[in-house]
């Protein structure tokens, strides 16, 4: 919906995290986890960093098998699948450690569903070590500390967390051009409404802007603004 990634605190931790994978001293594991609730903006942030270095970037589905899993990461990046899953493996083995691509997994909380696809991420892994970010909800964090064998592989943790002030304000400098105001008390009630969700907040800034050119307004006002609602109807 919107092209610009706006550096909210969560983006700026997460590509700090993510710095830190290619700086990891000899025999520090380079797998990160960002967890965090739906809608928080972790896709967003690992999008950006992802087409800055032409990583390789893969959404893990409710029905994946490793089968289904490997093929579709090959497609990624740039080859043709074949039919045995150890072909596939050894190729996005190949192609990640030729150029030490990182690779982004993310809704990796259905990696968990399976421990054979948890395991084929963790041979890739070894077979690479190349830096490696599983994106995952909030309880995949708890999930994974039951796999010792991959917990253990994770230097680096990062929570998504709810938007504040200072973030949407954040949001709204990078979705406005320079001539109209939101005030803060509005930013504020924006916030508080929709609980610091990133989605949420685009969608409401987008609704502010869109009365401000309406009517014309340079600075919109909590009064301006009513009791109208941000978010649907
Ligand atoms: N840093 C950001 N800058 C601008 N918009 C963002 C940002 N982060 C999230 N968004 C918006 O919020 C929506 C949801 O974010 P998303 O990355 O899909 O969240 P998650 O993956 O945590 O569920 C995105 O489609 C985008 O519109
Ligand atoms: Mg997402």
């Amino acid at each position: 919906m919107n092209p610009i990634v706006a550096p909210v605190k969560n983006v700026v931790r997460a590509q700090i995290s993510f710095n830190r994978l290619y700086e990891r001293p000899m025999g520090v594991p380079a797998i990160a986890l960002w967890h965090g609730d739906s809608g928080r903006g972790k896709s967003t942030a690992a999008t950006h960093i992802y087409n800055q270095l032409e990583g390789v970037y893969i959404s893990v589905r409710s029905a994946d098998t490793v089968t289904s899993l490997t093929r579709r990461m090959v497609e990624e990046c740039g080859g043709e699948p074949l039919n045995a899953k150890s072909r596939n493996i050894e190729y996005i083995i190949r192609h990640l450690s030729l150029n030490n691509t990182p690779l982004f997994i993310d809704e990796a909380d259905y990696l968990m569903n399976k421990n054979e696809m948890l395991d084929t991420v963790r041979d890739i892994y070894d077979a690479t070590e190349v830096p490696m970010v599983l994106i995952g909800m909030n309880k995949i964090a708890r999930r994974i500390e039951s796999n010792r064998q991959f917990f253990n592989r994770i230097s680096e943790w990062v929570e998504f967390k709810a938007a504040d002030l200072e973030d949407v304000k954040t949001v709204a400098n990078c979705m406005m051009d320079d001539q109209i105001t939101i005030e803060e008390e509005l930013l504020e009630r924006l916030r508080k409404s929709t609980n610091g969700e990133m989605r949420r907040i685009v969608i409401g800034i987008n609704k502010i802007i869109s009365l401000a050119n309406a009517n014309e307004l340079l600075t919109i006002t909590s009064r301006d603004w009513g009791d109208a609602p941000f978010h649907g109807y």
